[in-house]
């Protein structure tokens, strides 16, 4: 048990702060999940382990089960609020130049670009990068999260197409179709490892020759200076029992982890790997971690 003395202000804060948001989002959950008598998510909020065993009897594999969970948390948090319940901080995110590390490692000329961003939420990236690229297409669990990037893109150049996907592949997206596969506070709120290892494998294949991926996702030197209470993954763990994600549950890059990264996307049939470490758009008083890390890679 931590003394409370013991915490700084900012923690104490950072605390105070997260336990309301908590609050509010257990309470906008439950009412919605009554009134659209999604029961399925309702259990999951009274006993997450009840849940579980629920799947597991009716023949679901742990990967499912945690993306049928993803599924229902973001159907709701975009029901309620797309912005900043799915985004969070959306208007530090907007402000965060994410087209120039995105984009890379193109050359200048960029027009030619057919993109698919995965994890698009309600459209924020595919409206900006549509302004650099011939196409954006977009890829993301929650229909309700593609119905908002709808409305939100609908006057952008680009002939955008939207796919909702179950969480852990990307089954209805052409092989060999895209240049760049991208995502932006997405990946790192996956926090299984078997998970992400099949999505990277779908970016492979739905990449074309010479395709490149653009990933960001969190990066932490020590791991001891994240708030208490908070949990996280490693590279390679995969907590199946996670009860969280979108923050509340993610996977942080280490400065150790990153060989596993290097050799598990060349294990998957990516070459020139490189990293990049930025500053996150949220200050290290407002936000959780250290570090933006871009993650790049070439089919
Ligand atoms: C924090 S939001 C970010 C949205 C958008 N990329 C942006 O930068 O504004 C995370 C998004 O990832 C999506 N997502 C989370 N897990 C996913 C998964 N396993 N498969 C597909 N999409 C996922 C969520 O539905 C949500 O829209």
């Amino acid at each position: 048990m931590i003394g409370i003395e013991s915490l700084s202000l900012n923690t104490l804060d950072y605390m105070s702060a997260n336990t309301i948001h908590e609050l509010y989002r257990k309470t906008s959950v439950f009412l919605d999940a009554l009134v659209h008598r999604e029961y399925l998510y309702l259990i999951w909020g009274l006993s997450p382990t009840l849940f579980r065993i629920l799947c597991r009897v009716t023949g679901y594999k742990n990967t499912q089960i945690y993306a049928i969970y993803q599924k229902l948390y973001y159907e709701h948090f975009a029901r309620i609020d797309e912005k900043n319940l799915v985004v969070g901080h959306f208007e530090a995110n907007e402000s965060y130049d994410y087209e120039k590390y995105l984009l890379k490692p193109f050359s200048e000329n960029t027009k030619h670009i057919i993109a698919l961003d995965f994890g698009c939420g309600p459209g924020r990236m595919v409206r900006r990068m549509s302004k650099f690229v011939n196409r954006v297409d977009g890829v993301d669990i929650s229909e309700n999260n593609i119905t908002k990037a709808k409305i939100y893109t609908k006057n952008i150049r680009s002939k955008t197409k939207y796919f909702v996907n179950n969480g852990y592949d990307l089954a209805g997206i052409p092989s060999d179709t895209y240049d760049l596969v991208y995502t932006t506070i997405a990946l790192h709120h996956i926090p299984i490892h078997k998970t992400r290892m099949n999505l990277i494998r779908e970016f492979l294949r739905v990449l074309k020759i010479g395709g490149q991926i653009s990933l960001q996702m969190v990066f932490q030197k020590n791991l001891k200076k994240l708030p208490p209470g908070h949990s996280f993954s490693c590279w390679r763990e995969n907590p199946y029992d996670a009860n969280g994600t979108n923050g509340t549950y993610d996977v942080v890059i280490t400065p150790k982890s990153l060989k596993q990264v290097r050799e598990d996307l060349r294990y998957v049939g990516f070459k020139n790997i490189s990293f990049n470490l930025a500053l996150p758009p949220v200050s290290k008083e407002v936000g959780l971690y250290d570090n933006w890390i871009f993650i790049y890679a070439r089919k």
